[in-house]
């Protein structure tokens, strides 16, 4: 049996936390109406904020399993939703003509191209039926979501802004009714519906259909006290005092004007890289030779490398003395 919803907003933020995600009441409140309303929940932030996260924590934490659809351009029902298992149903077509010849050989005496047409057309429909059957069928992530049964699995719904249109208003249907069809077997319903994330990092709009649909949350970056409970968690190998620095230093430099800004991965792997230098607090020297794994772009690097870093770090320890 999974592991029933929470049933308060201090319960999810408790869940969350038994995960070692620390979420903003915002979102704890987001995710706990749209588990009670059945209704998606629709991420939209930065990088590396955490949206991706959520649909693993909550698999975890309510013991279901996670589908993930991973969105690209040109995603299209075959990878989503599911296909026709072709090369199984052409070795089964070419069985069953074999099969054919021989029993019509032993029933007719003479050779297949005498047989009568009506048996020719039974054996034909025969065989359509069976080639598109269960058997042939391969499932992709939305079928499998679907068909969970009595626990739903978490539906993760990763970066929906980097499909097309079609596919989205596709998804508008599967999302509304919670079922597809397929003509050559029917409808597929779902008993209960999945619990639903989607994420989208904003690259472009998401139709307003599907926003409407879904419980919107933005994911914002942190403050600086959740932004050290994370830290205390994914990094808890790293000294109090240079977490602290390093999340004061990050938050600046999210103040300026950047062409990627350093999400809360990049804060921990900050963590975790200074850590594993042996430093107990930030100097000049280290943050300059350890800027790549805060910023991933060679014009960033070379703003803040040197005097700009040197002025942040000044700026950090001031504060952190306060
Ligand atoms: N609130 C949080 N609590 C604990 N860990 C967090 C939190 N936010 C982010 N993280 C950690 O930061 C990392 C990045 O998170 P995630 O991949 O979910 O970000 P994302 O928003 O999906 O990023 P992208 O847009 O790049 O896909 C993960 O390792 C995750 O564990
Ligand atoms: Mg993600």
């Amino acid at each position: 049996m999974p592991t029933a919803f929470p049933d308060s907003i201090d319960a999810t933020l408790a869940l969350l936390a038994a995960h070692d995600y620390v979420a903003e009441r915002s979102l704890a409140t987001a995710l706990f109406l749209a588990l009670r309303m059945q209704r998606p929940l629709f991420l939209e932030g930065e990088a590396g904020v955490g949206k991706t996260e959520v649909a693993k924590v909550m698999a975890r934490a309510l013991d279901r399993k996670l589908v993930r659809l991973q969105c690209y351009e040109g995603l299209d029902i075959a990878s989503a939703v599911y296909e026709w298992n072709y090369p199984r149903q052409m070795l089964e077509i070419r069985l069953a003509e074999a099969a054919n010849l021989i029993k019509d050989n032993k029933e007719t005496n003479t050779f297949p191209r005498q047989t009568p047409g009506h048996v020719r057309r039974a054996h034909g429909d025969e065989l359509r039926q069976g080639i598109f059957s269960e058997k042939f069928l391969i499932e992709r992530p939305l079928l499998q979501a679907l068909r969970g049964g009595e626990a739903p699995p978490v539906l993760l719904i990763d970066e929906l802004d980097r499909t097309d249109e079609p596919f989205e208003a596709y998804l508008l249907e599967v999302l509304s009714d919670w079922q597809v069809s397929i003509p050559e077997i029917g409808t597929i319903k779902a008993q209960e519906p999945p619990v639903v994330v989607i994420t989208s990092n904003r690259t472009r709009e998401i139709h307003d259909a599907v926003k409407r649909r879904c419980l919107y949350h933005w994911v914002n970056y942190p403050d600086a006290a959740r932004e050290l409970a994370i830290l205390a968690r994914k990094a808890p190998e790293a000294p109090h005092r240079l977490s602290q620095e390093v999340v004061v230093f990050v938050n600046k430099l999210r103040g300026m004007d950047l062409f990627k800004l350093p999400g809360v991965a990049e804060t921990i792997d900050w963590a975790k890289a200074l850590t594993a230098l042996n430093a107990l607090a930030l100097d000049p020297d280290t943050v300059n030779d350890t800027l790549g794994v805060l910023l991933k772009y060679q014009d960033d690097i070379a703003k803040i490398q040197g005097s700009a870093a040197a002025a942040i770090l000044r700026q950090v320890k001031i504060e952190l003395a306060a």
